[in-house]
């Protein structure tokens, strides 16, 4: 892929680039000289990074905020965008969030058990985190259709946790009440969930653009980022999370920066082949290797489940041996029927014609 294709006034929009890696690449694609939306939930964490953004380079930084979680907002989120862009070359559907640390932490039970029950549910009642993750980019993808460059790369943010994902939850219209208190110990796998419908979701849309556009999905490996993270922690505001990168014995995490340069990458890469792209990373391996690995990664989170801990990091450490360039990959299948299926039901429940 060549970086220097990036001249003149590329338009791109950044959900989530207020922190973590969405932050990283909007950075980068300011400093590549390109027009970028900088988006996150709230105006003020928007309106900084923004700023951080427009200094990182000769580009254009433009703040427009609003939380996916709530479809009013999220409809004016695509108003404001057409306002300040003629078309999107670069579609990034990176916000995301999840309810509390990775549940091998220590912490997990005492964060998501203490949080109180609204944090649970959207504004329109479906579950909180699979409103940000799914229904809201869904509904702000299918707002920014027709502003699409013919040529456009509409990338979702995903990663290995969508292997977790379990289908047969995702198609059921009334998602897992995670604000139960008896269930709250299982409230992350409402994130793997969000994560498949990305995949299912990108699938449907890459159908529907047909032979120019293209839309993919992107895993960056794992990345120090602050998405289990309280914005009002300290540990959050004096961005701490920033220097657990890699390679730390732990966890083996990559610098947000690396995921950010791992985004700008895809939003300009194009196929090697006819086929369009599906599922790209900036790591590499075997099918066999892969396969061994989402065993252990099971195997992993069978662990969680039994409260022994940890275990599950063993994918990602493999996945950082190989980091480099960008690769084609493969994730995990959703067949055509649930791919049309979801498809459906998330424009039922936004609002919008199938
Ligand atoms: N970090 C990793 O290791 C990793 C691995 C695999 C995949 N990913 C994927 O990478 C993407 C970015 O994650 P990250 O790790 O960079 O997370 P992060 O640092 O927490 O950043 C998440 C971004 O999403 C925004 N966001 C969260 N909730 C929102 C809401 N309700 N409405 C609007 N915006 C919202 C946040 O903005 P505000 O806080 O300002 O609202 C922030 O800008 C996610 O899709 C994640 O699934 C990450």
């Amino acid at each position: 892929m060549d970086i220097n294709v990036v001249r003149g006034p590329t338009q791109v929009v950044v959900t989530g680039s207020t922190a973590g890696i969405g932050h990283e690449a909007a950075k980068q694609f300011c400093a590549l000289g390109a027009h970028v939306i900088v988006h996150g939930s709230s105006l003020k964490r928007t309106q900084k990074a923004a700023q951080a953004v427009q200094e990182a380079g000769s580009g254009i930084a433009t703040p427009i905020h609003g939380d996916l979680s709530n479809f009013t907002d999220v409809r004016e989120i695509a108003n404001q965008i057409a306002k300040a862009l003629k078309q999107v070359d670069i579609l990034i559907l990176n916000a995301a969030m999840m309810y509390g640390p990775d549940p091998s932490d220590a912490s997990y039970r005492p964060r998501v058990f203490g949080r109180p029950e609204s944090d649970f549910i959207a504004p329109g009642g479906q579950d909180f985190a699979f409103a940000v993750n799914h229904y809201g980019q869904y509904l702000l993808v299918r707002l920014l259709m027709p502003m699409l460059n013919k040529h456009a790369n509409v990338v979702f943010l995903t990663g290995i946790g969508n292997w977790d994902g379990n289908l047969h939850r995702v198609l059921t219209e009334v998602r897992p009440r995670w604000d139960l208190l008896h269930i709250r110990h299982n409230a992350y796998q409402s994130y793997f969930d969000s994560k498949l419908a990305n995949v299912c979701t990108a699938r449907a849309l890459a159908r529907r653009l047909g032979n120019q556009a293209q839309a993919f999905l992107l895993d960056p490996g794992l990345v120090a980022t602050a998405i289990s993270l309280d914005r009002n922690s300290t540990y959050f505001q004096a961005e701490h999370y920033k220097r657990r990168t890699f390679p730390t014995v732990k966890h083996w995490t990559a610098p947000p920066e690396v995921g950010g340069w791992a985004i700008v990458q895809a939003g300009f890469m194009q196929s090697a082949t006819a086929r369009h792209l599906d599922y790209v990373a900036p790591f590499w391996l075997p099918r066999p290797w892969m396969g061994l690995l989402l065993k252990l990664h099971r195997a992993g989170y069978d662990h969680i489940r039994s409260r022994m801990g940890g275990g599950h990091h063993f994918p990602q450490v493999y996945q950082k041996l190989t980091f480099g360039g960008m690769h084609q990959t493969y994730g995990p299948p959703c067949p055509e029927t649930a791919q049309e299926q979801l498809w459906a039901l998330s424009a039922q429940e936004v609002g919008l014609p199938p």
